[in-house]
């Protein structure tokens, strides 16, 4: 049966993706985004309803219309050191309207919500691996938009909605077919800015702290899949769907493994056959050493795991940064 689920944020980056899997599944994919950030092009599979998620009129007209069973939500605003300058902003569109969304959701009886969350909510990790049981730490407005919204869905849960927050570590990579991948402005994310420095494509990357108390002194992240992502989302539906209660759960969607910005960086290089032009520059306030998630619970209740390395998503990387360029 094909369930027809509303995408906020459907044409970004992550969720256009996401729409990609809904539709290859036999599903409907709706998307709802106000295109301040996202592209017309990147939706693809299913309908565009432009609208904010904060505005309560045009939910109930689309929930209406679409009478989606599920609500898959990436909308917001996504850059950290953005939402340091301009914290009121964040908090605004990302917790503010996110209630309205949640309202809305129980208005119109959705079966299962789905949140794109962080691995940011942990904040400093004290642990080698963060599991979801970590202390929930957050250290820029940013991610405490994300906490905040994680607990109006644990308090949603209670009013009768069903929901997961997905904590993603860093999404990189782009689809297959080539047809959609990340195009943020400005863009922020390593990986893309690695492959345009080696393209000749964009300036020399900054390494951002090359003090750090890791074996080469640069911060170690753990870098998943975006079509991995995607399909976890499909997986989290399924999951919702099985439960017999309302509650929320969270996930750590990552590959468990770490890798340095400099050893990404060798590695973009290796797989361009070209150096990548860097320079080292200071720490960013807020910038955590290592963060690294422990993905076993996504292992096991979703029965999630990912199947693209770190080489597979710089090749992509590298493919849909060539593209976008011509
Ligand atoms: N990219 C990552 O590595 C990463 C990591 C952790 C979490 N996330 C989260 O995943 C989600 C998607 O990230 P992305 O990288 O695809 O970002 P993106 O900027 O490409 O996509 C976000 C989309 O949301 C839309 N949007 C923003 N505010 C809106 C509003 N009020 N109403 C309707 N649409 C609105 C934008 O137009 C955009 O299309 C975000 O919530 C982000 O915080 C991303």
């Amino acid at each position: 049966m094909t369930v027809t689920v509303l995408v906020t944020g459907g044409a970004g980056y992550i969720g256009s993706h996401v729409c990609k899997a809904l539709a290859e599944a036999g599903d409907k994919p709706v998307c709802y985004d106000t295109l301040e950030k996202g592209h017309d092009w990147a939706v693809q599979w299913g309908p565009l309803e432009r609208g904010d998620i904060g505005d309560k009129a045009r939910l109930d007209e689309v929930f209406a219309r679409h009478r989606p069973r599920a609500v898959i939500h990436l909308a917001g605003y996504i850059e950290v050191g953005e939402s340091v300058r301009q914290p009121e902003r964040y908090l605004h569109n990302n917790v503010t309207k996110s209630d309205a969304l949640i309202d809305a959701a129980l208005r119109h009886d959705v079966e299962a919500f789905v949140f794109s969350s962080s691995c940011a909510v942990y904040g400093l990790p004290q642990t080698d691996l963060l599991a979801e049981t970590h202390a929930i730490a957050p250290l820029s407005p940013y991610a405490e938009s994300k906490a905040r919204v994680e607990q109006a869905l644990g308090e949603a849960a209670g009013r009768g909605l069903r929901s997961a927050s997905l904590r993603y570590f860093n999404a990189a990579g782009a689809d297959s077919g080539g047809t959609i991948g990340e195009a943020h402005d400005p863009e922020t994310h390593l990986l893309p800015l690695a492959a345009d420095a080696a393209l000749g494509l964009g300036p020399a990357l900054t390494l951002l702290g090359t003090d750090y108390p890791t074996p080469d002194g640069s911060c170690i992240r753990d870098f998943v899949h975006v079509s991995d992502l995607a399909d976890a989302h499909l997986r989290a539906l399924d999951w919702l769907g099985r439960r017999t209660a309302n509650g929320h759960e969270a996930f750590n969607l990552g590959s468990g493994a770490g890798y340095s910005v400099r050893q990404a960086l060798a590695e973009t290089a290796r797989i361009a056959g070209t150096p990548v032009p860097h320079e080292v520059g200071p720490r960013r306030p807020g910038d955590s050493p290592k963060l690294v998630g422990d993905i076993a619970k996504a292992r096991r209740e979703l029965g999630w795991s990912p199947q693209r390395d770190l080489a597979a998503q710089i090749e992509d990387t590298l493919r849909w940064r060539r593209k976008m360029s011509r």
